[in-house]
């Protein structure tokens, strides 16, 4: 059990100019300009390095983030007390344009891998976690021995956890599977990105199981990509909100610190990602490391928990602005 989770930054929502979540304005207000994106993006990471953020997560599917962290630490002298994990398996494509067909390719070939880590190697050695970018039993990438023999290798050789991320309503399947996947006699993956938050606690038990054998969970998605926010879209979750508000109220904190603070008790995970994509907000965020909830309060927030196949089909409706 890890007694001290931190709090990692997920740079989705710095590298490109459009994800998914739950904003219906779109960015492309004013024209694109990449050089005020590309400012904006370093400016941030600085920031965050100055509020106490040591880790950071990125990939090569999330536009110009890994580019940010190489420039980045390209201008510093060497900092040893960052960590950067990243995945791969996904390629960027929307090219900053709002109005692309498709915003990313899913890919988990071994020479997918091979062109993705040539880049993202040069992050070592603050690189410390390399992961699977979405591993599903559809791309059978856990059975791909082609990969899974590269992904030792690159372990051995670069001294790296090795990892993966989840997504969907089967998670605890494909961790289940993950977690027994050895190569000569060692397990392969020691760290598990999951999403899991207020609504989908699907991957509680397994989170617990695979900490209590000293595995690495992170959280993602711990602000269910903004829908813990009140919101007249979904008046399904009025009891939920209403909680989430009184709680803000009580602990002086905003909603999503009482978000992340229940990822942060449900199971002492080594890290929760914020999702932030400016200071204000990633500011608000870390004041979940600051207060802790009763367990009064932390028992009430579970029970509103929804069955993982409505979570994910109202996922899938969400667009990329
Ligand atoms: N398959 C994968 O591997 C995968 C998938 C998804 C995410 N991730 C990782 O997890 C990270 C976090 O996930 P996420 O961005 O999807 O989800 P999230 O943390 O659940 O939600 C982020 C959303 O919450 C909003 N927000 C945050 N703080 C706020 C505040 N104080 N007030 C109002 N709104 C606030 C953000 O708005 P603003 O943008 O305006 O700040 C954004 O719309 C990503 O960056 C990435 O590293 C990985």
């Amino acid at each position: 059990m890890h007694q001290n989770t931190i709090i990692g930054l997920g740079l989705a929502a710095t590298g490109r100019p459009q994800y998914i979540n739950i904003r219906s304005i779109q960015n492309a207000a004013s024209p694109f300009k990449y050089h005020n994106f590309y400012q904006k993006g370093l400016n941030f990471i600085t920031d965050a390095y100055q509020m106490g953020v040591r880790h950071f997560d990125t990939a090569p599917g999330y536009g110009i983030a890994e580019q940010l962290l190489l420039d980045w630490l390209s201008s510093k002298n060497d900092i040893p007390d960052l960590a950067i994990s990243t995945k791969w398996g996904y390629t960027y494509t929307a090219n900053f344009d709002p109005t692309a067909q498709q915003h990313e390719i899913k890919e988990h070939s071994l020479k997918k891998l091979e062109e993705q880590w040539t880049i993202s190697k040069q992050l070592c050695p603050n690189l410390k976690i390399y992961q699977i970018h979405s591993a599903t039993f559809e791309t059978g990438v856990l059975e791909n021995e082609a990969v899974l023999n590269r992904l030792f290798e690159i372990k051995q050789k670069y001294n790296l956890e090795i990892g993966l991320t989840t997504t969907g309503i089967n998670q605890a399947d494909v961790l289940k599977k993950a977690q027994n996947i050895k190569i000569q006699g060692q397990y392969l993956f020691t760290t598990f990105q999951v999403t899991f938050n207020i609504f989908d606690q699907s991957t509680f038990s397994i989170c617990k199981n695979l900490i209590s054998s000293n595995k690495k969970i992170i959280i993602k998605e711990a602000l269910a990509n903004g829908r813990v926010f009140p919101n007249q879209n979904y008046p399904y979750y009025r009891d939920t909100y209403q909680t989430l508000t009184a709680l803000s109220k009580k602990y002086k904190v905003g909603i999503d610190a009482i978000a992340l603070r229940f990822c942060i008790q449900a199971f002492s995970p080594y890290m929760v990602l914020s999702g932030a994509s400016n200071i204000q907000h990633l500011r608000e965020n870390l004041h979940a490391l600051s207060f802790t909830l009763s367990q009064e309060d932390f028992i009430r927030l579970s029970k509103y928990r929804i069955s993982p196949v409505d979570y994910w089909s109202e996922r899938k409706q969400l667009s990329w602005n």
